[in-house]
């Protein structure tokens, strides 16, 4: 069996004043090696609450999460953190880059955390920072890069471990089209290139028809799209 997540049945509700808002409601989904994911679904409908769970950076109110056949949730704060580093990359709309870290150390760092030696971290940050096209940026910080830029970088960081999973939450929300195709064909070619599986969550119906499946959120569940 390939598969690289199972959700099954995860609900998620948030307590507001009085009631309870119940955003997922027994949730499946179930992503293979290397498959290509998107999920749409209106302001609020609870794709952020989605990724936010299968990224393992937030708990469900009850179901569970199997990512490379580990029950994540069974795990301790320690051994989870450890699992995150290795095993997901993430892409945000607003990149989260450390803004007094140059593009290479940004993208060095997951690995500088799981101790891998400054030159060794630093060489493959060089190699995945040429692949994104950003070769002439290397010293340059976040603050002295165009938004495209910028996420190019989250891009290298997300992938820099190889992770089997990356999740991305409106990878291409604040660039304009040109950018933002670009940002979507290196997705791509980094899924085909590493057997990365890719999760994106995004407004943009043009380009999450290209990935190889589409789903809708709707009232807390997953529908197929198309
Ligand atoms: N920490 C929280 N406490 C209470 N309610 C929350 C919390 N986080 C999210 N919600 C609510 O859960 C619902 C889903 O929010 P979420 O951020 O997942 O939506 P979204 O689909 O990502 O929307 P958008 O497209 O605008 O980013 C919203 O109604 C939101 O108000
Ligand atoms: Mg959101």
């Amino acid at each position: 069996m390939s598969s690289v997540l199972s959700c099954r049945q995860v609900s998620k509700s948030y307590r507001d004043g009085d009631h309870q808002v119940e955003v997922l409601q027994g949730l499946d989904l179930e992503i293979q090696k290397q498959e290509q994911v998107a999920i749409v679904g209106s302001s609020g409908s609870g794709k952020s609450t989605l990724l936010h769970i299968l990224g393992t950076l937030d708990k469900p109110t009850s179901g569970e999460l199997h990512i490379n056949g580990t029950n994540v949730f069974s795990l301790n704060q320690t051994k989870l953190a450890d699992f995150r580093n290795t095993s997901l990359g993430f892409i945000y709309q607003f990149h989260h880059l450390l803004m007094e870290f140059t593009a290479l150390e940004n993208v060095a760092i997951p690995l500088l955390i799981r101790g891998e030696s400054v030159e060794h971290a630093s060489e493959k940050a060089k190699d995945l920072l040429v692949r994104v096209g950003l070769g002439h940026r290397l010293t340059h910080r976040p603050s002295e890069m165009s938004g495209g830029e910028r996420q190019r970088v989250s891009i290298a960081r997300a992938v820099i471990t190889s992770p089997a999973l990356v999740l991305a939450d409106e990878p291409t929300g604040n660039l304009d089209g040109h950018s933002a195709s670009e940002v979507y064909g290196l997705l791509c070619e980094i899924n085909q290139e590493f057997d990365t599986a890719i999760i994106v969550v995004t407004h943009d119906l043009r380009l999450a028809g290209k990935l190889d499946k589409c789903y809708q959120l709707v009232e807390g569940k997953l529908g197929v799209m198309g």
